[in-house]
């Protein structure tokens, strides 16, 4: 993999394209944008149509192609290991912690050189970025508070556990903690109002994995007394049950859905107050359980931020612009039915997190088949941590040439991407171990996708004899561009088109199969793919190539 220095994806299949590059941030490339290139840019937001989701920047659908770097590398002293991993990735947006131990030290004093920090290295790098706030929670422990708080537990308390011990984590019931965090929430927002027009910062994440790991609720005596009173009428309506106590309206639930709903308020009013005061996109992120056991046996830590709580968060946290998965489960079945649940009409699907192991590299293919708006894996920088078991087993050439091919690919055309599925236009798929071949259906054109093929001979498509890749690292996308006219892409994958009314007795011919990349969002052809390269259908191995492809029927 090409090494591109401070520029992201500028080779893609050999051609410069630095212009896209320029193009997708409005200055020149290599030019670091003066302040009178620095106008005002439109805020970031989402929109909604027909279902489908877009997160508009400058004005038109988005794809964020992103690294979550470590926990701890978003200290000055560590960047300088992160931007050459997010440089080597063709990342389009870093998202990077912002730790409230250290913008608010002291009470009402902030420090923001960590966040200009970020924003002048992003520029420098010319990616967006995305700030997660480790205020509260972060993975539900209160760790990220700082000293004045964590040493004062009186005024900011910790949650009480059944048995009355104080827990690892706040309690949401802290009128203080929540001004505190409320204010510093704040704080960050202005300063991101006052200093970052143009927008390098595109969301924000509100805390980190919530949770209180280890107790059902809350058991101070002011959550006991709600716990013990009616469920509020608004919420009750919301959630479609009677109204009535919790444990009337909710059952075995009932604490479940009492501590998510304590920490859903929670978070509304901070997220409220941030986007008062500087209207960026905010979401919140979940950690998961296995989402395939049926029971609540199956889910040991059935809690606040697990994926059956979505509609809890949806009811009571307004302001939060998604919910979003943090997934951690390399099998296909289980990443597949985490992204279904989270691709909603009123929740558009992103993914923050994923594991970094070479099996998920295929999952952004996954992502955007289900209209996702963003995708990132976890952990990959240089600064030497890895965290395994959840991830790869160290951050090598081999781990982040793997996710560079995707964001080298899909990065020459996100916005083409972004616009396309938006418009219902694209679908793709990622190699599912278990079956031999997967099919998109284009109205009178069917697209197959088969793995584990050579370039030349093989056997065809939907053939009982295919098999898979050694491991399954195929992935496909295709987009409609015309009635006979297609963008296709893939990796380690062969697709092939066939008329989708099988009795037609009709075939498929290859009228034009181009090869080539877009520039400043214009299509601009290489070579045309003949012979060996399309009697076998349309063969990806592992080189960014992009076709469009013309049919007809004979
Ligand atoms: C999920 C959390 O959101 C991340 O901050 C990190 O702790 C990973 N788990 C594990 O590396």
């Amino acid at each position: 993999m090409q090494n591109t220095g401070s520029c992201r994806r500028v080779y893609v299949s050999g051609v410069v394209t630095a212009a896209l590059m320029a193009s997708s941030f409005g200055f020149a490339q290599g030019a670091a944008p003066s302040s009178a290139q620095a106008s005002v840019s439109q805020m970031p937001k989402f929109v909604q149509k027909d279902g489908r989701w877009a997160f508009m920047v400058d004005g038109a659908p988005y794809l964020m192609l992103n690294d979550q770097v470590n926990n701890s590398s978003a200290w000055p002293a560590m960047l300088p290991k992160v931007w050459p991993a997010i440089d080597r990735l063709h990342a389009n947006t870093v998202e990077i912690s912002v730790y409230w131990e250290q913008l608010e030290p002291v009470q009402g004093k902030f420090d923001f050189s960590v966040v200009d920090a970020l924003l002048a290295g992003a520029r420098q790098h010319k990616v967006h970025l995305v700030l997660l706030w480790f205020g509260t929670w972060k993975n539900g422990a209160m760790h990220y508070t700082p000293e004045w708080v964590k040493r004062n537990p009186v005024k900011y308390p910790r949650i009480t556990s059944a048995n009355g011990t104080p827990g690892d984590t706040m309690s949401p019931f802290g009128a203080a903690t929540l001004e505190a965090d409320k204010t510093a929430f704040v704080a960050l927002m202005k300063h991101l109002k006052a200093t970052d027009p143009r927008h390098t910062v595109l969301m924000l994440q509100v805390e980190n994995e919530i949770n209180a790991y280890g107790s059902q609720r809350d058991y101070c005596p002011e959550a006991t007394k709600l716990f013990a009173g009616q469920v509020p009428a608004d919420f009750a309506a919301a959630m479609h049950v009677k109204p009535g106590t919790w444990t009337e309206a909710f059952g075995l639930e009932a604490e479940n859905t009492f501590q998510t709903w304590s920490i859903a308020r929670y978070i509304e009013q901070i997220a409220k107050a941030g986007k008062a005061a500087y209207g960026l996109p905010l979401y919140l992120n979940h950690s998961l359980e296995n989402p395939l056991a049926t029971s609540r046996e199956g889910r040991p830590e059935w809690s606040a931020m697990t994926d059956h709580v979505l509609d809890i968060w949806k009811a009571t946290a307004p302001s939060l612009d998604l919910v979003a998965p943090d997934i951690y489960m390399p099998q296909y079945a289980q990443y597949e039915k985490i992204v279904k649940t989270y691709a909603r009409k009123d929740n558009a699907l992103f993914i923050p997190e994923s594991g970094n192991s070479a099996q998920y590299a295929r999952y952004p293919f996954m992502a955007l088949g289900y209209g996702a708006i963003g995708w990132s894996m976890f952990g990959i920088d240089l600064t030497g941590y890895v965290n395994a078991p959840l991830g790869a087993a160290q951050i090598d050439d081999t781990l982040i040439d793997a996710y560079a091919l995707d964001y080298e690919l899909l990065g020459s055309m996100d916005r083409e991407i972004a616009r396309l599925n938006f418009e219902g236009k694209l679908q793709a798929v990622c190699e599912d171990p278990a079956v031999r071949s997967q099919t998109l259906v284009f109205g009178p054109w069917t697209v197959t996708v088969g793995y584990g093929q050579p370039q030349f001979g093989g056997v065809r498509l939907g053939a009982a004899a295919a098999t898979p890749n050694p491991d399954p690292t195929g992935r496909a996308l295709v987009a409609q561009l015309g009635p006979d006219e297609f963008l296709v892409t893939g990796i380690s994958a062969r697709v092939d088109f066939r008329p989708t009314d099988a009795t037609s007795g009709k075939r498929r011919a290859y009228i034009r199969v181009e090869e080539g990349t877009y520039v400043d969002g214009k299509w601009k052809m290489a070579r045309i793919w003949n012979g060996d390269q399309t009697d076998y259908g349309l063969n990806f191995r592992s080189l960014p190539q992009i076709l469009h492809v013309t049919l007809m029927t004979y």
